[in-house]
């Protein structure tokens, strides 16, 4: 039984595989719509989510298959004190697979200790996205045809970041990436990654203030919001979150095939004038994430 709690979870060679199959449910749907007839996905949010947790249902659904879980701990019997291992150990007698997104980094890991069927990780604090980052790769692969030789602007919440944390890892497995991490002091790239991922592999990389002056050079630009929730103090939420506003008029010196992309939800980061521009890719993001989530949910449950 597998799990997919790190995007290291996969190997390369696995993720061409799962973009292989996405792209043939984007071709051929209907090929698709029974694949997991009578299985049953559990989705468990014990922290709010609206693309994660209804792209994993929709994922299901077009599958053929049910859909049950709760989207709120507050919903569950976590509200009474209930562990998230008793809670996983209950689940996985109802279904086939879990996808659960909690608070509390590591608690994915700790549901796959306990779980009879394979748990997904849909995010957990500020550690992990891996499905986030299965999104991204399919766009990346759709929007510049593979993942050689690019160089990719991170910008914004790069501490507690769990979707760049995650993209960082699958792209530095791939030659000739360099990648320009953009945020505050405050919201820097947190060591273990910069250590254990970037200098441990010899990515190169730079650390910058300035989104302008990175503008040019970048193939990507990742957006990502300041995270209120993460912050245990509300003035350094209030300093920090405007840091970064992508307006049409910074894309000026762009390149011309920029990819603009964000995980969403945004606040302020790009303005919704920049919607309109044909370089904006975080919509398109949002449906590659719901084929991915099919691949991955085909894959875990080993349907042909
Ligand atoms: N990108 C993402 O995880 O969005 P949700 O929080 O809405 O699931």
């Amino acid at each position: 039984m597998r799990h997919l709690l790190d995007i290291l979870d996969l190997s390369t060679d696995e993720i061409n595989s799962l973009i292989e199959t996405a792209c043939d449910i984007i071709n051929d749907p209907d090929k698709y719509a029974e694949k997991c007839k009578r299985k049953k996905l559990a989705t468990l949010f014990f922290e709010p989510s609206t693309r994660t947790r209804l792209s994993f249902e929709a994922a299901m659904y077009e599958l053929g298959g049910s859909v049950l879980g709760f989207s709120s701990s507050s919903s569950s019997s976590t509200s009474k004190g209930e562990s998230v291992s008793d809670t996983i150990k209950v689940v996985s007698c109802y279904a086939d697979i879990i996808a659960m997104r909690h608070p509390k980094e590591g608690a994915p890991m700790v549901a796959s200790m306990v779980s009879d069927v394979p748990i997904i990780n849909a995010g957990d604090g500020g550690h992990n996205h891996p499905t986030q980052t299965l999104a991204d790769l399919l766009t990346i692969y759709r929007e510049k045809g593979g993942f050689n030789d690019l160089t990719v602007g991170l910008c914004g919440d790069l501490k507690f970041g769990r979707t760049v944390h995650s993209l960082i890892n699958a792209l530095s497995r791939y030659s000739d990436i360099k990648f320009v991490l953009i945020s505050p002091d405050e919201l820097k790239l947190p060591d273990y990654v910069t250590n254990n991922v970037l200098l441990k592999n010899n990515i190169p990389f730079e650390e910058t203030t300035d989104l302008l002056g990175a503008m040019p050079k970048l193939d990507i630009l990742y957006m990502t919001r300041v995270q209120r929730e993460r912050f245990f103090n509300e003035q350094d939420y209030i300093r920090l979150k405007d840091s970064y506003i992508l307006t049409p008029d910074k894309l000026e010196d762009a390149k011309d095939d920029l990819c603009i992309m964000h995980p969403l939800p945004r606040v302020n980061e790009i303005s919704v004038a920049v919607d309109k521009d044909p370089r904006a890719c975080y919509f398109k993001q949002v449906l590659n994430g719901k084929y991915m989530r099919m691949a991955l949910i085909l894959k875990l449950l080993e349907v042909e």
